[in-house]
């Protein structure tokens, strides 16, 4: 049976991006129906509201989300976040980001971690309260919110055979709530016979390799703020990462900037029913309308997609056609000279 994806091109570089994407999906012999849908600032300039109720209902009716990315405007003080809302209305709770050499210019070269954000609590449905001298936010972490989270992780650790789950908190500080979602962790750990394992202590060496031997993966947990360096240092210490909503937000960009910046990064937010998936970077005003976006990011989250509508073969396919172009020519952010539909261009004939 045909599935149904509903497509929000969104604002800035998202349009050029999600062209992209469908570009490649067009390329494959797939059997899905697309909703075309609108939302994000341009959406309200021309039809008056942020997420309209066609969308929704689009949401609603659809097996996934193809999303490129909304531009947030800061000064309207009652503005809500088009895709807060919308992972809300999927209950998206699991914000899967990886970062993969593929070939370009990186950092880490042969990196391979995911990291996985707690997408639907914590500071992002925080409770502000203003007084006369400044705001208080109000911070909520749930014991059934922590539990869903990592147990995610530490499943998607065990089924993509990876060596090891880091829990990153600051549980030093935050006592009581991070304390709860390390806690939790380690419950979830016990109950899925995943080790906890100190031998990496702070610090530690490389996983390189150890992937195949591994049956099972280990647990551990660093601070954020040692994990922040570490990840500059010694990224391939990890594999896979689990945190909550803003630090995973942060990191999610600084992971990004590993393997080559925000042009390379994909994301997914699973939820009980259905999935979105999205580049992690926004609608950088800075380049849209120029036809320099790199549309990778929005071509794997693609490849995601198809992965979770029961198309691996063909997101494998996607992946190794991105490698493929990537050793022919790249965009501008990786040091090429192509520019947006060239790049797909190449992408497509390697398919
Ligand atoms: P951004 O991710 O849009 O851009 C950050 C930097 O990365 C810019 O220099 C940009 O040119 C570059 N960049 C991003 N994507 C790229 C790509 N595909 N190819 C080449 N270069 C790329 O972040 P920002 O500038 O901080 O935010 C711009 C707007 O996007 C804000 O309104 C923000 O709230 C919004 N935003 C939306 C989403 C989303 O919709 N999911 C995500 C992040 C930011
Ligand atoms: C992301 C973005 C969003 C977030 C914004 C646009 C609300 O930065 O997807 O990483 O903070 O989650
Ligand atoms: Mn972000």
């Amino acid at each position: 049976m045909a599935k149904t994806v509903a497509v929000i091109p969104g604002d800035g570089i998202g349009p050029e991006v999600i062209d992209a994407a469908l570009d490649v999906l067009d390329a494959l012999d797939l059997d899905i129906d697309y909703l075309h849908a609108s939302a994000g600032l341009a959406c309200y300039q021309r039809e008056g509201a942020y997420l309209p109720e066609a969308t929704l209902t689009a949401v609603r009716a659809a097996d996934a989300v193809l999303f490129g990315a909304i531009t947030s405007p800061l000064d309207v003080k009652d503005y809500t976040s088009v895709i807060l809302a919308l992972r809300q209305e999927l209950d998206a709770y699991a914000n899967v980001r990886p970062a993969r050499d593929y070939g370009q210019p990186c950092k880490a070269p042969g990196l391979d971690i995911v990291l996985v954000r707690e997408n639907t609590e914590g500071m992002y449905n925080a409770l502000e309260v203003e007084d006369a001298d400044g705001v208080t936010t109000m911070r909520r972490i749930t014991r059934r919110g922590s539990q869903r989270i990592t147990r995610f992780a530490l499943e998607l650790a065990k089924k993509q055979k990876r060596s090891r789950v880091t829990c990153l908190h600051k549980a030093n500080v935050l006592r009581k709530s991070d304390a709860l979602f390390r806690r939790v962790f380690y419950e979830e750990a016990h109950a899925l016979h995943v080790e906890r394992d100190a031998s990496l202590a702070a610090v530690g060496k490389p996983l390189r390799g150890a992937s195949s031997q591994t049956p099972l993966p280990k647990a551990d947990d660093m601070l954020l703020d040692n994990a922040a360096l570490q990840l500059v240092l010694n990224p391939q210490r990890f594999d896979v990462l689990v945190t909550m909503n803003l630090y995973g937000d942060v990191l999610s960009d600084e992971i990004a900037g590993l393997v080559g910046g925000l042009g390379f990064a994909p994301s997914g937010s699973y939820g009980p029913r259905a999935a979105l998936f999205e580049p992690v970077h926004g609608s950088a005003p800075d380049i849209a309308g120029k036809e320099v976006a790199n549309p990778t990011g929005a071509i794997l989250s693609a490849a995601m997609m198809l992965e979770y509508l029961g198309e691996a073969k063909e997101a494998r396919r996607v992946e190794a056609a991105v490698r493929a172009a990537l050793a022919e020519g790249r965009t501008s952010d990786a040091g090429g000279e192509l520019g947006t539909s060239e790049f797909t261009a190449l992408v497509v004939r390697a398919l």
